[in-house]
């Protein structure tokens, strides 16, 4: 296995069409097997042939649920349902925005054995698959950003459109909550001291 260097924005291939994979033979499986290294040592869940310099039809992806190598991946149903959340792309670093997904998708693709599977995926798997397979067509996450979000030091503005969406990050909701249990706690408390009071 090797780490594979990552193609930035700006470098013209990646608004290139990747070329469909006739075979998947073992240089395949090794280059499946290379662009996971590389999506794990950049902590990425998704990673496509064109990031790494190949423009063939190539994905890998791993949200949490075991890793994904897919070969000439095709989206073959969206669902009208939509989700909004915040993605980054290892190619675009530095930006982070808004963009809406379907929720759920069915995708057909070859695995790495050049079997031909099909997986519905939901929710940041869905997200993800969209992203990757954008990948493929010389889309980037960028085309489609409704706002971009700066996570580190979000504006005003893009604070009050988090908040809308409800998007603000799930420690700051975490955080809200522990303050309303504990207020709660105090109140209680102080009810009980006030009983024993009187
Ligand atoms: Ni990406």
């Amino acid at each position: 296995m090797a780490i594979l260097t990552i193609r930035t924005e700006g470098d013209p291939i990646l608004r290139k069409t990747a070329r469909p994979v006739e075979a998947v033979t073992p240089k395949i499986r090794q280059l499946l097997d290379d662009m996971l290294e590389t999506m794990y040592d950049d902590m990425g869940v998704g990673i496509a042939g064109p990031q790494v310099g190949k423009l063939r039809r190539l994905i890998t992806v791993d949200v949490g649920e075991g890793p994904y190598r897919m070969v000439n991946p095709e989206i073959l149903w969206a669902s009208e349902e939509t989700q909004l959340d915040v993605e980054g792309c290892l190619s675009v670093p530095h930006f982070n925005g808004a963009v809406v997904r379907p929720q759920k998708v069915r995708v057909r693709y070859w695995d790495e054995n050049q079997e031909t599977k099909e997986v519905e995926a939901e929710g940041l798997f869905a997200r993800c698959l969209c992203h990757e397979i954008d990948h493929l067509d010389g889309v980037l996450f960028r085309d489609r950003v409704e706002m971009e979000i700066d996570l580190e030091h979000p504006t005003d503005e893009q604070l009050a459109y988090m908040a809308s969406h409800g998007l603000l990050p799930k420690e700051e909701e975490e955080v809200e909550e522990l303050e309303r249990i504990a207020e709660t706690l105090q109140g209680d408390a102080e009810a009980s001291e006030s009983d024993e009071a009187h």
